[in-house]
């Protein structure tokens, strides 16, 4: 095969995934490659995959059998991320076209992979090697006014319907230095705004310069101080990581956004004790009350399983309740899919895909009317937007709310810039907005 000279990198899932799409981008790009802006144009394709349930784990294999080019040649395939990770040599037996199968905890090696590939030989590396691939990985280039940052990865909570501890290995926080310094890489590169990531962010915990053992709620103090940085936000986050520390943040950071992603999954105590979830309902009802008292208007954010195994009309009216309870300003719901080597997939009482239909349709309908009140709730008001990149229309920009609402706003203000606006409009998606007028003159009191 060809020495690869372009690149192109598509990640599914979520935003750890896109994260580390664009750490092998910049990796990529380090070795001289460029970057194609399509698939179809590029010597070597990287699918950055998702294996949360099945639809998506199966999608890379629709994928893979769309890269074959209209003269029959296919440029070199790598397979990474978590169905890598899970999947391994099964990928290449399933669809021989893949030349490359490296898991989340190894694309630092990529470029070796892509050598070994080259020569012919089919390479795959799905090690969770001692050695982190933050250590190897070259530093952060440019990127957009909003940046992601991941400072924790893996789980050890072991749900019993979730592949992430299996794909993604244990809990491990990268080191307070590495992570302050690469922030102040992004803000440097442009970034307004940086997103904390992990899949159980709050569970980050670090030794800082003096020493001191400081959780996510220091850190986020830290980048606080940082000059040219607007907004921190973080996700995702475990029920049971909010400590005292973290929920006083929400009341006292300037630059944390009102905005917390806390899934619950089920609204059933019953069955939060099958998912071993080890919280309840009170008990997450209970961390919410608490982060509202010292943030009253803060977006609340969560996920949802329906039809997990045993789940009975009376516990998903218990998720229906729960979200009456709490007020959604967004979320995500899915169906249960049951995951190979999961414990919560041998579980007797599968409930049948109908119910599981009729469950999803009742809540999303119950949390599209939360969400739409949310946004409408801001017509009227005066906020602050952050503006990511242009509209649609000519002379409109795009940006964000501090709730992470989409807003759209006449503007000519630059992007990166942060803009008083009058929400004037909303819908299920976005808010309208025009630019505030000039505040009046202040009066000395
Ligand atoms: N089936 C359905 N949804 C799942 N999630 C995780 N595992 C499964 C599964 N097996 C959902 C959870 C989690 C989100 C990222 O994906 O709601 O919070
Ligand atoms: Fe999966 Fe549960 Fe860990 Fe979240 S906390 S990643 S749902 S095992």
């Amino acid at each position: 095969m060809e020495n690869p000279r372009t690149f192109h990198v598509k990640s599914f899932g979520c935003q750890m995934n896109v994260y580390d799409g664009e750490r092998m981008a910049e990796l990529l790009q380090a070795q001289g490659l460029s970057a194609a802006p399509a698939g179809s144009e590029a010597d070597l394709v990287v699918l950055n995959t998702c294996h949360i349930r099945e639809k998506a784990a199966e999608k890379v294999y629709s994928d893979i059998g769309r890269l074959r080019r209209e003269d029959g040649t296919r440029p070199m395939i790598a397979v990474a991320g978590c169905v890598a990770q899970a999947e391994g040599a099964e990928i290449s037996r399933r669809a021989p076209s893949v030349d490359i199968v490296v898991g989340p905890q190894a694309y630092h090696r990529l470029p070796e992979l892509v050598a070994r590939a080259r020569e012919g030989g089919r390479a795959l590396d799905t090690d969770m090697p001692v050695q982190s691939k933050f250590g190897v990985l070259p530093p952060r280039r440019r990127q957009g006014t909003s940046a992601f940052l991941t400072v924790q990865e893996g789980c050890d909570k072991f749900c019993t319907y979730c592949v992430v501890p299996y794909t993604r290995g244990a809990e491990v926080s990268r080191p307070w230095a590495a992570v302050v310094e690469e922030a102040r890489a992004l803000v440097d590169g442009g970034a307004r705004e940086i997103t904390l990531l992990g899949q159980n962010v709050n569970a980050w915990e670090g030794e800082d310069e003096t020493g001191a053992v400081r959780g996510l709620d220091g850190l986020i103090r830290t980048l606080d101080a940082l000059p040219g940085l607007e907004r921190i936000r973080y996700t995702t986050s475990h029920p049971n990581d909010m400590r005292e520390g973290l929920i006083r943040a929400h009341g006292e950071v300037g630059k944390l956004m009102p905005y917390l992603h806390l899934p619950v999954q089920s609204g059933s105590s019953r069955i939060l004790k099958a998912m071993n979830r080890s919280h309840t309902a009170e008990s997450y009802l209970d961390v919410l009350a608490r982060v509202r008292e010292v943030r009253p208007d803060i977006a609340i954010s969560g996920d949802f399983i329906v039809g997990f195994p045993g789940e009975t009309e009376a516990d998903f009216e218990d998720t229906l309740k729960m979200v009456a309870a709490v007020n959604y300003a967004q979320a995500y719901s899915f169906k249960y899919s049951p995951r190979p080597g999961t414990p919560a997939a041998d579980m007797e009482d599968q409930v049948p895909p109908d119910v599981m239909d009729e469950r999803l349709q009742r809540l999303q309908a119950l949390l599209a009317e939360q969400s739409l009140a949310f946004n409408r709730a801001t017509i009227g008001k005066r906020t602050q937007v952050l503006i990511e990149r242009s509209g649609r229309k000519p002379g409109q920009m795009l940006g964000k709310s501090p709730w992470l609402q989409s807003v759209h706003v006449e503007t000519d203000a630059a992007i990166g810039s942060v803009i008083e606006v009058d929400i004037v409009s909303a819908g299920p998606n976005s808010l309208g907005g025009t630019i505030a007028a000039a505040p009046p003159t202040a009066v000395a009191a």
